[in-house]
């Protein structure tokens, strides 16, 4: 669905599709589980459920419905993520303390606000409805990344309960890692950014042109295996691999394997949504961070591609944007098949940290007014990440979408995916 083709009919038909798929998501989880905080990364899938609603309830309602009164008072304040132009909000970190409303009411809430947008929508004017329908689109796209996150979050939450709970998936049978093959491209001058009149983020425009020295691509993601390897010979040890701020991190939190592998044993065993389970040698690893991503890159005699590389490349690849992401239920990274002589895995089964810092394009203006809040504030200390993972709603990514965490993150499902020639190595001596 592009801008300009929706209808009231079809507007109020995704809205109910996106809506009710992230009660479906929810809908394995107990109340109890919904209102745990692991940390403060974590939002509660509760929360997450709550503060959807209120973008809705804040962004298209509160300006458009005749005699709009918010629900609840203080929901207004207790489901504002970071919109400094909404007014405060309830501290992030303490999200898990907040027993009320609970799951239950939660829901109350969410099919209030639900009616009140079909019957907006069905009763403005066209041009009226014109007007919200971007906003209305940027709800879909932003509840989709919130499907996501409540995935991401739920898992560090269940990762953390001795009766180990099973949420989703089933594991797949234990693969053998094939050989890594690569794939060259011609680079030049290229166009980057969102094209066409599909919906993007902001942070996805201009598209402009970058020059780019011909480079090569791994044809997959990083496997557990070559983790491993990378592990033995002291990967985790060895300061010469690493950026200063990630070394840092390393002694500081004793980093030693990814983010939920926990060894047992002398064996590695992977904390996944469906339950614990020996680490697979032929998936891709997951949950390392963009520090641990260069790490390994150094230590191969590689690097990480930029961002401008990775979306020409995988444009240049051509294909469709499918592969392992959340409609399949998988629920985690699976094995990249048989090699094609094209990229495997572009799309789902784990982010692709990049090189690139997160800043904005050449000409990039955020949107006036609080929504403008959504991308632009955040182009500060992140690092940009390409693809989709197995947790990304399927329809939700494109060439041109820009993912970014903190380059220490490790609960994202981030993975890693070399590059070889074109731009410099990176800027530290190793
Ligand atoms: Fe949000």
């Amino acid at each position: 669905m592009t801008r300009g083709t929706w209808t009231p009919d079809t507007l109020i038909a995704r809205y109910d599709e996106v809506r009710s798929h992230t009660e479906r998501l929810a809908a394995p989880l107990s109340p109890e589980d919904q209102t745990v905080q692991s940390m403060p990364d974590v939002s509660p899938t509760k929360w997450h459920r709550a503060h959807v609603t209120w973008f809705f309830e804040t962004f298209v309602l509160a300006d458009h419905e005749p005699g709009f009164a918010p629900f609840q008072d203080q929901y207004w304040f207790l489901f504002n993520s970071y919109y400094e132009a909404v007014g405060p909000r309830y501290a992030r970190a303490a999200r898990g303390v907040i027993s009320r409303p609970g799951a239950h009411d939660v829901g109350i809430y969410r099919g209030n606000v639900d009616a009140r947008v079909r019957d907006l929508v069905s009763t403005l004017d066209h041009g009226a409805l014109e007007k919200l329908t971007s906003t209305i689109e940027l709800g879909f796209h932003h509840e989709q990344q919130h499907q996501e996150l409540l995935l991401m979050d739920i898992k560090h939450v269940l990762s953390l309960n001795p009766l180990q709970p099973v949420y989703g998936g089933a594991p797949s049978a234990p693969t053998e890692p094939d050989r890594l093959g690569w794939v060259d491209v011609e680079g030049g001058l290229v166009e980057i950014g969102h094209r066409g009149a599909g919906f993007s983020f902001d942070n996805e425009l201009p598209e402009h042109q970058v020059y780019l020295e011909p480079y090569r691509l791994a044809d997959r993601l990083v496997t557990n295996g070559e983790w491993l390897a990378f592990m033995a010979d002291g990967g985790y040890r060895r300061a010469d691999l690493w950026l200063s701020d990630g070394w840092a991190r390393v002694q500081s939190e004793g980093w030693r394997a990814p983010f939920y592998w926990v060894e047992a044993d002398g064996v590695w065993l992977e904390h996944t949504l469906h339950g614990t389970w020996p680490v697979d040698p032929g998936l891709p690893v997951g949950h390392v961070s963009h520090y641990e991503a260069d790490a390994y890159a150094a230590w191969a005699g590689k690097r990480l591609p930029t961002e401008a590389e990775w979306e020409h490349g995988v444009r240049a690849a051509g294909g469709d944007v499918t592969g392992n992401l959340a409609d399949l239920e998988t629920y985690h990274p699976r094995a990249a098949g048989p090699a094609t002589g094209r990229l495997r895995q572009a799309y789902g089964d784990c982010w692709e940290w990049t090189s690139s810092a997160y800043l904005p394009y050449p000409g990039f203006h955020p949107a006036d007014g609080a929504i403008g809040e959504y991308n632009g504030k955040f182009m500060s200390g992140q690092m940009v990440l390409r693809g989709g993972c197995a947790l990304t709603p399927a329809g939700h990514t494109r060439p041109s979408y820009r993912n970014f965490f903190p380059p220490g993150s490790r609960w994202a499902l981030s993975g890693v995916r070399l590059a070889d020639g074109g731009a410099p190595t990176g800027g530290v001596a190793r």
